[in-house]
Formats: C-alpha cells, sequence, structure tokens
C-alpha cells in the first residue's frame, strides 16, 4: 500500500531522511517511532505528498507521488486520510461540520453527506455531540472528532501523527482502539509517535529511525 524505494529527504541541505526503503503491506497497522527530530513527520508528509522526496520513489495506493501532478494530489487525499496535530477542528463550525467538510469536495448529496457523518459519529462515539462546538469538547473529543474527519471518506490508508499528544493515559487507549478497529475493517494505519506506551505490548511492527536511517524494526 505504501512503498518507499532508496528516499531521500533534504531541507535545504540538512539530510533528514536518507535512503529510506519501507513497504507497509495493505491491512497494516504500523508504528513509526524514535527521538525528536529524527524525520518522523516528514515521513508522513511524504507519504500524502505535503512534501515531495529530493531521491526515490514513493507509491502510495497505486499512486507514483514521483510522477503525481498537482492537480491528482486531491485524489490521492481522498485515500489518505490525516489525523494531524497541526491541522486542528474549525471553531465556528460544529462537530457534523467539521466532519462533513471532508466530504465536500466528493460529489454527494446533502442527505448522503449526513448519513455518513452520523455513521462515522457513531463509530466514534459522538453521536450525541453532533451539534457541539470544538470548543465544549474535551481533548480527546476532539481528537476522536479529527479521527471521524479522516475516516469519513473510507480512506485506504489513516496517517497519524503523535494521536494521542497530549491525552491521558485512559483516553490514549481509547483512541489506540479506535486505529485498531478502523484498521480491522480494511483501512491501512501508519502512526508516529515517541510515545512507547503506544505499541508496547500491541503485537504490531514497530520501525524505529535513527540518524536519518531506519534503524531497525521490532514487534511492538
Ligand atoms: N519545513 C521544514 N523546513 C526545514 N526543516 C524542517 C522542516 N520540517 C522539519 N524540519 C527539520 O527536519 C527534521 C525532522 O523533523 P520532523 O518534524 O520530521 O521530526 P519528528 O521526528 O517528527 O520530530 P518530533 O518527534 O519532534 O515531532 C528536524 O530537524 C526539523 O527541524
Ligand atoms: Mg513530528
Amino acid at each position: 500500500m505504501i512503498h518507499f524505494t532508496s528516499v531521500s529527504k533534504f531541507y535545504d541541505t540538512d539530510i533528514v531522511l536518507k535512503d529510506i526503503s519501507l513497504t507497509i503491506n495493505k491491512g497494516e497497522l504500523a508504528f513509526v517511532t524514535g527521538p525528536s527530530g529524527v524525520g518522523k513527520t516528514t515521513l508522513l508528509k511524504l507519504i500524502y505528498c505535503a512534501e515531495r522526496p529530493d531521491e526515490g520513489e514513493i507509491v502510495v495506493a497505486g499512486w507514483d507521488l514521483k510522477k503525481i501532478k498537482q492537480s491528482a494530489i486531491p485524489f490521492l487525499r481522498r485515500n489518505v486520510g490525516i489525523v494531524f496535530q497541526d491541522f486542528r477542528l474549525l471553531a465556528n463550525k460544529t462537530v457534523s461540520e467539521n466532519v462533513a467538510l471532508a466530504l465536500r469536495i466528493h460529489d454527494m448529496h446533502p442527505h448522503e453527506i449526513k448519513e455518513h457523518v452520523s455513521e462515522v459519529l457513531k463509530e466514534v462515539k459522538l453521536k450525541h455531540k453532533e451539534s457541539t462546538y470544538p470548543y465544549h469538547l474535551s481533548g480527546g473529543e476532539q481528537q476522536r472528532v479529527v479521527i471521524a474527519r479522516a475516516m469519513v471518506s473510507k480512506p485506504a490508508v489513516l496517517l497519524a501523527d503523535e494521536p494521542t499528544g497530549n491525552l491521558d493515559t485512559e483516553t490514549s487507549e481509547t483512541i489506540m482502539n479506535l486505529f485498531k478497529e478502523i484498521n480491522a475493517r480494511g483501512t491501512t494505519v501508519l502512526i508516529a509517535t515517541h510515545n512507547d506506551a503506544l505499541f508496547h505490548g500491541t503485537g504490531r511492527r514497530v520501525i524505529y529511525l535513527k540518524e536519518a536511517q531506519i534503524e531497525r524494526e521490532v514487534v511492538g
């Protein structure tokens, strides 16, 4: 589902990722970890084409990101859901409006949009908050809305960057269980985190980055 072949990425002259080759298979739930500044976020950004590689090839859900035209990127992004900290909810929109926004680019009837939003809000157990504004939600609830927004277009791939960043242990577990459920329904999930607790005991693949390269892979 995600293929990196000898990928390198520089910011100016600084090398952030060096000669990375990596395959994440369809249906996998895997983690990328490593110290702050090692390139986890950059790796995810390459997958949804927010950054371009300087060397090597990336293929995501059948799209060759080396050749992809700027105009095709929105189509790629229908297949790649993202849960990123700098991509938060709109304060002046309700929970359902925030989720529905992710669907606007699709040609859908309003009643169809409503149905999809309702369904996904049930899945993250926030149907009762559909008319609430983000300001009135707890951090964990807000994060579940962000996940709902990423899920609503039923992407083949879901990317999450520090999805439990500021959340307590119990809420983190709830969020993690949500990712497991999403994955069990067939979505390939890749989570970047420096929080070991998130992958310990999961039995899932954990990719460690160190000094711009893949240092090792372990089972969490
Ligand atoms: N847009 C950018 N321009 C220049 N340098 C950048 C840019 N984005 C990231 N960097 C640098 O690239 C390196 C990797 O950053 P990245 O955000 O990928 O790390 P990270 O592993 O996600 O770190 P953290 O755990 O703190 O989130 C860092 O040294 C960072 O300063
Ligand atoms: Mg990061």
